[in-house]
């Protein structure tokens, strides 16, 4: 989780910055960096490392001035070292970025920049921004021209502040899609720009947040705020609760609304640092995994549970597919007991948000005694499902707080079709145009999740049309099948509504007689190789009286016409469909719960960790 920290105004930046970072250290980090425009010219530091060694670098050589800003970065293009750490200046060292999110297009912009002189000193797809700013800036062009022409280059969504020497008396910030907020705070004569509240509340608590595709323009006396089209912006000051837990939350009502909307950048920091777009492979260096230990397995279980069983379940799909290993998923709770036929040859993949759930420990455990390689994908860093196994995956989703697990979710989705595609490439089951295609769509994925969030109206509307049914079924096939599944789980823990995750092709067999109009259909129906079975499954519930609410693709005018509403996602390539269609499924969950006035963060009977049996 990246951290980002501005400062303009009469003190010095450099001690607000640092502080402010720390405020961030909890979303975790692997470099650290600030830049401050001293005596007319910008003075950086950067470290590898925590922000300890970045403070003993600053008391070696003092930095001090008015203006400045600062980051904390999870490494996603290039590794973790003093060079890729942010800030970034460019060739005239008049301007300096710091930035949240992935620059998709950066291998096209890196070689035009390059053709055009530009030299690159990192191997951060970060820095194409700040050669696009030197491009345009001239003696016309001023800062905030410059940056807008900049920003509108670049796909992917992002969370963005620059500076220049030129012009020492603003900062620029920019949102693009989802990857993480912008946080602007309003002092006295004073100015403060972040990634997140808890950077800056005790200096002000006063705060505006940008929008997707809005830009500021801030300065000792306050903030512009335009589109990056170049129209003014009208935005609110909010005062925010000194409260820290409130803080937290930050424009969200709940926490678990806020994970929700954090998927852009928890995806783009479980990618991080793991995919090396220039050779298209992925690195995965703590399952310390060697191309013979690939090639000798013999099988997969998978072992978890809830919501991260789901998540096993799309894996078994995507390792299957990719890697040709066979794959068994297993609830936890039943796979301790069942005396599994496990030998060295297998591995047991645990998948634990919390790392602490006593069945699937327990699980791990049993999978030990018999001899199977331990791996485990987890989120709490340092839990004993990451301590016991003998390689893992982080989520690096940063602490989820809901107990309805979102984030934390789609993140493991993301780590097991990263590791299907290593699994494959070392297996030799796949060429490198599939690979490099694998590659290329992953890096697609947050910004298409951004894209899902920004349909959140549709999904408010279903959920007045829902939140007083008291049944519900989900139906789902192929790779999107363990979606019904979850879909039904976030509504059933949060809503305390009935509902049921189901196997489409299974309905003849039974629960058809279910279907009239007092059961509403939700059915997953993205253009993946399941679609026209899913199709006609909705013309069968229609047929039946049934209300179908249906997930599909834009422009998808066929299931448009047939359901009662469709809840739209843009195309995703099929392995990472589950990524997009689980989000207005969360939404919706979470909305109609929100209509019912229930306590959404810490539903009744529920914790966030079983750690019991
Ligand atoms: C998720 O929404 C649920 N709260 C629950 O099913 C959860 O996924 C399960 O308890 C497993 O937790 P873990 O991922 O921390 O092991």
């Amino acid at each position: 989780m990246c951290g980002i920290v501005g400062y303009i105004g009469a003190q010095d930046a450099t001690p607000i910055i640092l502080n402010g970072l720390r405020r961030l250290e909890y979303r975790g980090y692997d470099s650290a960096g600030l830049a401050v425009i001293q005596n007319g010219q910008i003075e950086v530091r950067r470290e590898v490392g925590k922000l300890g060694r970045l403070a003993a670098r600053i008391n070696e050589t003092p930095v001090r001035g008015n203006t400045g800003i600062g980051h904390t970065r999870w490494a996603t293009h290039g590794e973790p070292s003093t060079r890729n750490a942010h800030p970034h200046v460019g060739m005239t060292g008049e301007v300096v970025v710091v930035h949240n999110g992935i620059v998709e297009n950066y291998l096209e912009l890196r070689q035009e920049l390059t053709a055009e002189g530009a030299k690159f000193n990192s191997d951060t797809d970060t820095e194409v921004i700040v050669h696009l700013v030197e491009r345009y800036l001239s003696g016309e062009t001023g800062l905030v021209e410059a940056a807008r022409k900049a920003l509108q280059q670049i796909k992917g969504a992002h969370g963005i502040v620059l500076l220049s020497s030129r012009e020492p008396d603003k900062i620029v910030a920019a949102r693009i899609g989802n990857a993480g907020g912008v946080v602007i705070g309003f002092g006295e004569g004073e100015m403060f720009v972040a990634s997140d509240m808890p950077a800056i509340l005790e200096h002000t608590r006063k705060v505006a947040f940008l929008e997707s595709r809005q830009m500021a323009v801030i300065t000792r006396q306050g903030a512009e705020v335009q589109t990056l089209a170049g129209k003014p912006a009208a935005y609110t000051v909010h005062t925010v609760a000194w409260d820290p837990i409130a803080a937290e939350k930050g424009e969200y009502r709940h926490f678990m609304l806020k994970e929700i909307h954090e998927q852009v950048r928890s995806l783009t920091d479980t990618i991080a640092g793991r995919v090396d777009f220039e050779s298209g492979r992925i690195r995965l260096p703590d399952l310390k995994l060697t191309t013979e230990q690939a090639r000798a397995i013999s099988k997969i279980t998978i072992t978890a549970c809830g919501t991260a069983g789901h998540a096993g379940m799309v894996g078994k799909v995507l390792i299957e597919r990719l890697a040709r290993i066979p794959v068994e998923v297993d609830i936890a709770s039943e796979f301790r007991y069942r005396d599994p036929l496990v030998d060295h040859n297998t591995v047991v993949l645990a998948i634990s948000q919390s790392g602490e759930t006593a069945d699937t420990l327990a699980a791990m455990e049993e999978a030990r005694q018999k001899g199977a390689r331990l791996w485990s994908i987890v989120n709490a860093i340092g839990s004993q499902a990451m301590r016991i196994a003998d390689g893992f995956i982080s989520m690096q989703t940063g602490p989820e707080i809901g107990v309805a697990s979102t984030k934390a979710f789609t993140a493991p989705l993301v780590d097991l079709y990263m590791l299907a595609v290593l699994l494959a490439d070392l297996r030799g089951t796949i060429d490198e145009k599939t690979r490099r295609q694998a590659i290329a769509d992953l890096s697609r994925i947050p910004s298409l999740v951004g894209t899902c969030l920004e349909r959140e109206g549709e999904v408010k509307e279903v959920a007045r049309a829902l939140k007083n049914v008291q049944h519900c079924l989900y139906l789902g096939r192929g790779v999107n099948m363990p979606i019904a599944y979850e879909g039904a789980l976030k509504l059933k823990e949060i809503s305390y509504i009935h509902a049921e995750g189901y196997p489409a092709g299974e309905m003849k067999h039974g629960p058809i007689a279910l279907i009239d109009r007092d059961m509403p259909v939700i059915v997953l129906a993205p253009r993946d190789p399941w679609y026209d079975k899913m199709l006609s499954q909705i013309e069968q519930a229609k047929s039946r009286g049934g209300m179908v609410i249906a997930v599909a693709c834009d422009g998808d005018e066929k299931i448009a016409g047939l359901a009662d509403y469709t809840l739209s996602i843009p195309e995703t390539p099929w392995m990472l469909s589950p990524v997009t269609t689980v989000i207005p499924l969360q939404l919706l969950a979470y909305h109609i719960a929100a209509l019912r006035g229930l306590d959404v963060d810490q539903p009744r009977n529920l914790a966030k960790s079983v750690t019991v049996e």
